[in-house]
């Protein structure tokens, strides 16, 4: 019955509310592994057995905002901020690139619009000196205008996670006047304006139900992201979140499977908090059909200033020793690194 379910989504890639909770909560080992192997299959017929990374850049632990979740949070002064300068940026770039990596992703807090001039132009300084590499931004919300200014400037990509699209559960992790609403309408100006969008949750998020992750399940199939960022919540000790528990790596595992069958071409990451909740988190994402890694290029230093929850796993792939051990992790389940820019198949 269940694995009747993995089959009818694997072909159709839709069921019904109910059906997408039934997967959800199965309990028999069997069927999950089923659904497992079934997700597998389906990225390795789109992707084969290789490994799409993407080097992330940590630009500025500054932000405006402050969700409740967020150890960077703008109420959290225990946080020691930083910004990284343009020539900090480009020698990070210039590390990856030497490496291999052929995707940049500029992550960090969300800055006021005074300063998008100064990202617009970090992003053209990115574009002239590796024009064969994709640049990804990861800077929350902003107006039209700007996205369009970084759009111009040579972004390719954006992560904006939606974090859940249930209303009231937005609304009880983020701040006042944050809305769900205008979360999705910025997803839907940068998809217009051409960006390879990425939306995503918080599994195990504090009041987070299944029906909000079935929710949220629905809007994915709906939007169609060309990447989905998914990970496990993790509490930091300096948000109002600290007392609660982190998310699961089995329930993350299996909404990636879940997710790589309604949408097979989606370049779904095994993330940061996957490998940080368990030991193997990042190989389990692997072979529930993710096909992406993040490792971090930022600099040493400013690392741990970067504390979005407690204990970040890191991935020492920013030296050609840590690729050597990605490599041979990846090599235990019989995956392999691909060096390619690593576009959307839909894009
Ligand atoms: N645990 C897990 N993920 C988190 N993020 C932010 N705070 C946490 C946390 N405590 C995720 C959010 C955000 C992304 C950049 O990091 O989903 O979109």
């Amino acid at each position: 019955m269940n694995r009747d379910l993995v089959d009818r989504l694997r072909q159709f890639h839709e069921l019904t509310a109910g059906e997408f909770r039934a997967l959800l909560t199965m309990r028999d080992p069997l069927d999950v592994k089923y659904l497992m192997e079934q997700a597998r299959e389906v990225a390795q017929k789109q992707f084969g057995t290789k490994i799409f990374l993407r080097g992330l850049v940590e630009l500025s632990n500054v932000c405006r905002n402050d969700c409740l979740y967020c150890g960077i949070r703008q109420s959290n002064t225990h946080v020691s901020r930083y910004t990284l300068s343009r020539e900090q940026v480009l020698q990070c770039c210039e590390l990856g690139y030497q490496t291999g990596f052929r995707t940049f992703v500029l992550q960090g807090g969300e800055w006021g619009e005074q300063r998008s001039p100064w990202i617009a132009d970090l992003i053209s300084a990115i574009r002239l000196r590796w024009p064969d590499c994709a640049i990804t931004l990861s800077l929350g919300e902003h107006p039209r205008e700007t996205y369009a200014l970084w759009r111009e400037a040579g972004a390719d990509r954006y992560l904006l996670r939606h974090e859940t699209h249930n209303e009231r559960l937005y609304s009880l992790l983020h701040p006042q006047g944050m809305t769900i609403g205008h979360r999705l309408q910025c997803l839907d100006w940068l998809k217009e304006l051409g960006y390879q969008t990425g939306a995503g949750i918080m599994v195990g998020a504090p009041y987070q139900s299944l029906g909000s992750i079935v929710e949220d399940i629905q809007y994915l199939i709906d939007f169609k992201p060309h990447m989905i960022g998914i990970g496990p919540f993790i509490p930091q000790h300096d948000t109002p979140f600290a007392r609660f528990p982190a998310g699961s790596a089995d329930l993350t595992a299996r909404l990636y499977a879940i997710l790589r069958l309604a949408l097979p071409q989606t370049l779904i990451p095994s993330t940061t908090a996957m490998a940080t909740v368990a030991p193997d988190g990042r190989l389990r994402g692997i072979l529930a059909g993710a096909n992406v890694v993040m490792p971090n290029l930022s600099p040493e230093d400013n690392r741990k200033q970067y504390a979005l929850y407690d204990n970040k796993a890191a991935l020492g792939a920013e030296s050609a020793q840590g690729i050597k051990q990605l490599a041979d992790e990846l090599a235990t389940i019989g995956y392999a690194i691909d060096w390619s820019r690593g576009d959307s198949p839909n894009a």
